[in-house]
């Protein structure tokens, strides 16, 4: 047997023992049932303050979960707690329970670099690293010990929705792609491996609203194949490609998890509703949605002054462009410092500690 092939094969379990490669076998039969992940009174906090408060749910597999909520309310911590990356900030500590196909991801025996190649992330910056196109893809197979074959890399780029663009320029600088190319890129690298979920964190939001509507469409194919759990501040984004939606409000408290048509037509608590219809400005407004998701339609009913729909549109275009100039000035690119691509940590971590200017990572 091939080195490659011992990879491969042992990949598949989060456990490296021999042992408990044999009984995460029997869990393929679990991870048929609807749940792929749940957590059960999962508290994070950083130094004293707590930044998730008590919260339990159970996110459903093949389906696309929107986590929503103000900022700081605690999403970007909840989605990290999902592939342990918060182990990556020394002040951060969790407790409870987060399964993955019914095993415990904090248990000792977990290998956290073996969970994130199951458990996949995006963040809002598109990060290529200062690589090739072919090899950032190629990067996302070396990590998972698959060997790197043209075909894997085309099927990773087609994944994308990458490959008709890029194929005939493999050897061009990711970082000379577009933005949504870039972002498009960094999804192939994620998918690469063939994990089970795919953690975006606000993809879209340094996007305009062409790359960003591809990439919603791109959403709602890879969910034929992952499971997706997506942070954004867009209502309208949740509402048209999330198949349930989770609302955080202030203190990391999860106050309502449901169906997404039922949290926008009808949520159980004033709290939401206020939160869903402030997030606008207007007094009312209803989100329909269609059996299709991607034949989604908005409508937005005011008991007061209801502005025209295409104003309502421009203006959620610009507030988007601006968040993500605003980000731009920021930073938030990959580290060039790295050459080689052999050395690069496993993908989240790099590009965590690549994208975020936490005072805990720029140390
Ligand atoms: N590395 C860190 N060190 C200390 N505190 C942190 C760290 N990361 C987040 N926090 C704090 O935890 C709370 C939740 O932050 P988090 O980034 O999860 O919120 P969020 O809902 O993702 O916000 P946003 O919508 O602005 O991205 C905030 O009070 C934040 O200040
Ligand atoms: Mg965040």
């Amino acid at each position: 047997m091939s080195q490659d092939e011992v990879s491969e094969t042992n990949t598949d379990s989060l456990i490296t023992t021999d042992v408990q490669s044999e009984s995460t076998d029997q869990t393929t039969e679990t991870s048929k049932a609807e749940t792929i992940v749940a957590t059960e009174s999962l508290d994070v906090y950083y130094d004293n303050d707590q930044a998730i408060d008590n919260v339990s749910m159970e996110i459903p597999t093949n389906k696309v979960t929107a986590l929503i909520g103000p900022s700081g309310c605690g999403k970007s911590t909840f989605l990290r707690c999902l592939n342990r990356m918060n182990d990556l900030i020394d002040i951060a500590r969790v407790d409870g329970v987060v399964t993955l196909d019914g095993t415990n991801i904090y248990n000792d025996d977990v290998d956290p670099v073996a969970l994130r190649r199951k458990v996949g992330m995006v963040f809002q910056e598109p990060n290529p690293f200062p690589k090739s196109i072919y090899d950032n893809v190629g990067y996302g197979l070396k990590v998972q010990g698959k060997k790197v074959t043209d075909e894997r890399i085309e099927e990773a780029l087609r994944g994308a929705a990458l490959w008709d663009e890029i194929h005939d320029r493999l050897d061009q600088s990711g970082l000379e792609l577009s933005g949504g190319q870039q972002q498009r890129l960094c999804i192939a690298r994620a998918i690469a491996p063939d994990p089970e979920i795919l953690l975006m964190d606000e993809p879209t939001s340094a996007l305009d609203p062409i790359a960003a509507s591809k990439i919603e469409n791109l959403i709602d194919e890879l969910v034929e194949e992952y499971t997706v759990i997506i942070v954004t501040h867009n209502m309208q984004q949740a509402a048209r490609i999330s198949d349930k939606t989770a609302v955080f409000l202030t203190g990391g408290k999860l106050v309502e998890y449901d169906n997404t048509s039922k949290i926008f037509e009808d949520p159980e608590h004033e709290r939401v509703e206020d939160y869903i219809t402030g997030k606008f400005g207007w007094t009312r407004q209803r989100i329909l949605m269609d059996n299709q998701r991607s034949q989604i339609k908005t409508h937005v009913l005011s008991t007061r002054r209801q502005p025209p729909a295409p104003q309502f549109n421009e203006r959620l275009s610009q507030l988007g462009n601006e968040r993500g100039q605003n980000r731009k000035r920021n930073g938030g690119v990959a580290d060039g410092s790295t050459t080689d691509t052999e050395t690069y940590p496993p993908i989240g971590e790099h590009v965590f500690s690549a994208s975020l200017s936490l005072p805990i990572l720029s140390e």
